[in-house]
């Protein structure tokens, strides 16, 4: 084993040979800042994080539009590696907006003074694993050339914008963005008007605020989707005290919860209360807000009967806020059950559609057909536009990593084991990549999960694997493809076992951008259950995977 250990032999390598590394991370979120520190400070080893952006954050650094804010709860969503961090670090808001969100990521790499290792405004466009050398061989879109023996990907599940290839985009005259690359100096809508295609968790936080400020927003919905009132507000100080005084008893529901937030689903079935009960629990939880909505009863998400009734509860909801009926209905007009998509959270989302400035297309009924010099053309009108701004989401999950021209053994493509869909171990290494780990791979809990538990529990297995192969002198590890077969298999059954397949056009599946296969991406098992299998395969000495010298 020839991994360095802080030591001198590793200071001398990198001084002949500056472009070697023990392992190359890349992505600088909270998954390549959480890497870096864990691998450099923990380990010892030499480590270089190349980033795309010219400053940390990832998600937080790209997605400043406007409303852009966290929808899991500010005390949850946050590392809980180091009890100092947590002690000094004060959200202000139930639901942190994306710049303290972002300063929150800046102080974590000051304090671990993690800046050193990372290389900013590099992306990296190829990676290539040498066999004989055992060296990933890294190429970044400037030519230059890196190696290491670990490649780390952590470049994000939701980090590949996707506009849509709607003819005539070139030939528009106004302006156009899209939320997940926001321009740093702000879009100004004053007076404009504003058209907003898509209505997810972004569309969904960005359309009440551009209202405001907008001549006039015109909101184009392809599909009607779910939303729960937010309800931020500040913390209050005895909240924040409660917070640090219990800190191991907020991590222990975020352990017991699959999908990591700081609640207790409850036991109950939504059929065991009469239909007056029930209503009297959704009304509570639709006072509370938030994401916990989902955890009223436990078969929300496993019984189509019992999702109806939260659907039908949203569904008037939107119809008493909404005040023009035709409006309502074309926002509570559901194809699928309630949180089979990612569900949104709101701040007077539905609200806006009150406003004067503030008009609804339906494009089930009337799709885009073009996009014209002068805005856009669906097939029974034109609404001109100042500006486009482009909520339609991400080439989630597998676009990040396949738009890296990633080879494994004998110059395997990514791209070609993955041409129906992501095969992996775990989430985490697939079969004929040895050495290359993906934080928060697809076939991981990932974005059904509150991220940063997800991320900090991969990041501590890969270093706790990198560790164990260290102190017993081995060299490679690989997925082995039986391992790899039968961990798709169940992928596959804890989709199938959950409502979530079926909002066929949900990006769980692929199916936001035309041409990607069709696959449920995420594993929908829960966290604390992945967590367990995670860790049976490590105690076991790496079951499934292939080691050695
Ligand atoms: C608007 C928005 C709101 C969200 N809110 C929540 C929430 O409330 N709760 C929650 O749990 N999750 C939320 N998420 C998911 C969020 O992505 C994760 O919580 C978390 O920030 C992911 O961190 P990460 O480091 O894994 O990935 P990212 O934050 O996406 O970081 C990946 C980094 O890799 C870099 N990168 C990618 N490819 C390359 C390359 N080829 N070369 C170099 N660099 C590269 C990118 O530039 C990026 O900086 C949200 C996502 C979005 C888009
Ligand atoms: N913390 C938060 O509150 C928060 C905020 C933002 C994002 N996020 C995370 O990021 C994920 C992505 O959210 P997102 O809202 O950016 O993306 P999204 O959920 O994929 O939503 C994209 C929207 O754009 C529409 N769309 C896409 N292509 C279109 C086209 N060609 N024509 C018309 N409409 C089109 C989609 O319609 P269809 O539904 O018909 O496809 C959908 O309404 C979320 O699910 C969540 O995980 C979280």
């Amino acid at each position: 084993m020839t991994l360095a250990n802080g030591s001198n032999d590793s200071v001398a390598r990198q001084a002949a040979q500056p472009s070697i590394f023990d392992v190359l991370i890349i992505g600088a979120g909270f998954s390549g800042l959480y890497q870096l520190f864990c691998l450099r400070d923990r380990l010892g080893l030499s480590v270089q994080v190349l980033e795309a952006a010219d400053g940390v954050g990832g998600t937080w650094y790209w997605n400043r539009y406007p409303g852009a804010r966290c929808d899991s709860e500010s005390h949850s969503y946050c590392y809980t590696f180091s009890k100092e961090l947590l002690r000094d670090w004060d959200w202000t808001e139930r639901y942190p907006a994306q710049p303290e969100i972002l300063r929150y990521l800046n102080h974590v790499a000051d304090r671990f003074d993690l800046r050193r290792s990372i290389r900013f405004g590099t992306r990296v466009s190829a990676a290539a694993y040498d066999d004989d050398a055992n060296l990933w061989r890294v190429t970044t879109e400037r030519g230059e050339r890196l190696g290491a023996k670990f490649l780390i990907t952590a470049v994000g599940c939701l980090s590949t914008a996707n506009v849509p290839k709607i003819p005539g985009l070139q030939s528009f005259r106004g302006r156009w963005v899209h939320t997940g690359e926001w321009p740093h100096e702000g879009v100004d809508f004053r007076g404009k008007r504003v058209g907003q295609i898509g209505t997810g968790s972004t569309g969904i936080q960005s359309a009440p605020v551009i209202a405001e400020t907008a001549g006039h927003l015109t909101v184009f919905q392809r599909t009607a989707n779910y939303s729960v009132p937010a309800r931020n507000a500040p913390l209050t100080p005895e909240f924040k005290r409660y917070v640090k005084a219990n800190f191991s008893e907020i991590q222990r529901l975020m352990d017991g919860n699959p999908n990591g937030h700081p609640w207790v689903i409850e036991e109950r079935l939504v059929f065991d209360v009469s239909p007056e009960e029930r209503e009297a629990l959704y009304e509570a939880a639709w006072r509370t807000g938030g994401l916990r909505f989902r955890a009223t009863f436990r078969d929300l998400v496993v019984n189509k009967a019992a999702n109806d009734t939260a659907a039908q509860f949203i569904r008037d909801k939107i119809r008493e806020i909404v005040k023009d009926p035709a409006t309502a209905a074309i926002l509570s007009d559901f194809d699928h059950p309630y949180a089979a998509k990612r569900p949104p959270i709101d701040t007077d989302y539905f609200e806006t559609f009150n406003r004067e400035n503030v008009t609804l297309v339906d494009l089930r009924a009337t799709p885009i057909e073009t996009i014209t010099p002068a805005g856009i053309r669906t097939s029974n009108a034109e609404y001109p536009l100042d500006i486009i701004v482009f909520a339609t989401g991400f080439d989630a999950l597998t676009g990040p990593l396949l738009r890296i021209d990633i080879r494994g053994r004998d110059g395997l493509a990514l791209a070609e084991v993955w041409r129906a869909g992501p095969r992996n171990y775990l989430g985490l290494q697939v079969a004929g990549f040895p050495n290359l780990f993906t934080i928060t791979g697809p076939g991981s809990p990932s974005v059904l999960c509150n991220m940063p538990v997800a991320i900090e529990q991969h990041v501590e297995w890969i270093t706790d694997c990198i560790g164990h192969m260290r102190a017993q002198g081995l060299e490679r590890i690989e997925a082995q493809p039986e391992a790899m077969d039968s961990w798709v298999e169940r992928v596959n059954a804890a989709a199938n076992a959950t409502l979530l397949p079926l909002a066929t056009h949900s990006w769980y599946l692929g199916a936001n951008v035309p041409g990607k296969p069709r696959v449920f991406m995420p594993y929908a098992g829960g966290m604390a259950q992945y967590r367990r299998t995670c860790e049976e395969v490590a105690a076991s000495g790496y079951r499934g995977f292939a080691l050695s010298r």
